[in-house]
């Protein structure tokens, strides 16, 4: 398989820690950066995060640059601290770095980059799509130079995770991806119908602490740590100790579509709706006469479990 070319953007946050790993150490991947965004955490906690979960990974050279701290449209509603803890990392306490992002916006960064790489680069957003809207603001171009955008986000026929039909990423900023839908970009929606397929559960722990390579005891401890957090938050708010692994199967799509199952959908973005406001919505009465998203509609969990375990543990 040949390596994907790849900027990833992130509100780390848990589940987006192990997407970053996944896409720092997977050998299928080509990291050209990471971008940030206020969503789990605050822009400023999730690029301290992110730098050290590079680190961690022994990734040092993955430029990292910070991005937006709020929508394009109102404020942000603050951490999730319930889900993520209060440093989105679940209280893991990382040793001191000095470590700094770039200079360059986020935005900028993934103008200059789409059009220094046109038709190779696949954009994976893991959070809300604010960076990529002010991109397409700057050089609506990038739209049809991307080769393609894979995000997590949204859902089609499975109920929200915010609001009974609203996903958190779409939620968080939805004007931001009303226009990202409207942009032209061909794009693949992993939503909440595939993410919440997927469960992580303490099998999984007990693997990687178990199988991961020699020199990795550190990122071992750290996913111990973050995935047991997690578990538990999952387990208050749904009775189930375990998880659904939003992020990293949104990378790993990126990386093997064949993880996945696709229909085609006219997707239409929720930005005024006081009951239905950031739902992702699909006229499924008939054909649809245009289309603007491939939206994952099944998966094969084991397959993608499998690979997930293998590059976090190598
Ligand atoms: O709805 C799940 C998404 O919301 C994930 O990206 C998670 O990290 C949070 O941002
Ligand atoms: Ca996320």
């Amino acid at each position: 398989m040949s390596q994907v070319n790849m900027i990833l953007d992130v509100d780390t946050g848990i589940d987006d820690s192990i997407a970053l790993l996944l896409a720092l150490k997977s050998e299928d991947v080509r990291l050209l950066g990471i971008t940030t965004v206020f969503g789990n955490v605050s822009v400023e906690q999730a690029t301290e995060n992110t730098l050290q979960v590079a680190n961690l990974a022994g990734r040092s050279d993955v430029p990292v640059l910070m991005g937006a701290d709020r929508p394009l449209l109102g404020e942000w509603d603050g951490p999730v601290v319930h889900i993520h803890g209060p440093n989105g990392v679940g209280g893991y306490s990382f040793p001191a770095t000095d470590r700094k992002p770039g200079k360059e916006r986020a935005a900028d960064f993934i103008v200059r980059t789409v059009n220094e790489h046109p038709h190779e680069l696949t954009l994976v957003f893991v959070g809300r799509l604010t960076n990529l809207a002010h991109a397409l603001a700057k050089d609506p171009g990038i739209a049809s130079r991307v080769k393609r955008l894979v995000l997590m986000g949204g859902a089609l026929r499975a109920p929200g995770n915010v609001t009974p039909v609203s996903e958190a990423n779409i939620w968080g900023d939805p004007e931001a991806a009303r226009r990202v839908f409207e942009s032209g970009m061909p794009i693949t929606m992993v939503g909440l119908d595939v993410t919440m397929a997927v469960k992580l559960n303490e099998s999984h722990i007990e693997r990687v602490v178990r199988e991961m390579a020699p020199g990795g005891e550190r990122q071992a401890a750290f996913i111990e740590h973050i995935l047991r957090f997690y578990f538990s938050a999952y387990e208050r708010e749904n009775g189930i100790y375990g998880s659904p692994a939003h992020d990293p199967l949104a990378v790993a799509v990126a990386i093997d579509p064949s993880f996945v199952e696709t229909e085609e959908h006219d997707i239409r973005i929720e930005t005024k709706g006081t009951v239905s406001y950031g739902a992702t919505l699909s006229d499924m009465r008939g054909t649809p006469k245009r289309t603007n998203a491939s939206v994952c509609v099944a998966v094969d969990t084991e397959r993608f479990t499998e690979y997930l375990l293998r590059v976090l543990c190598r």
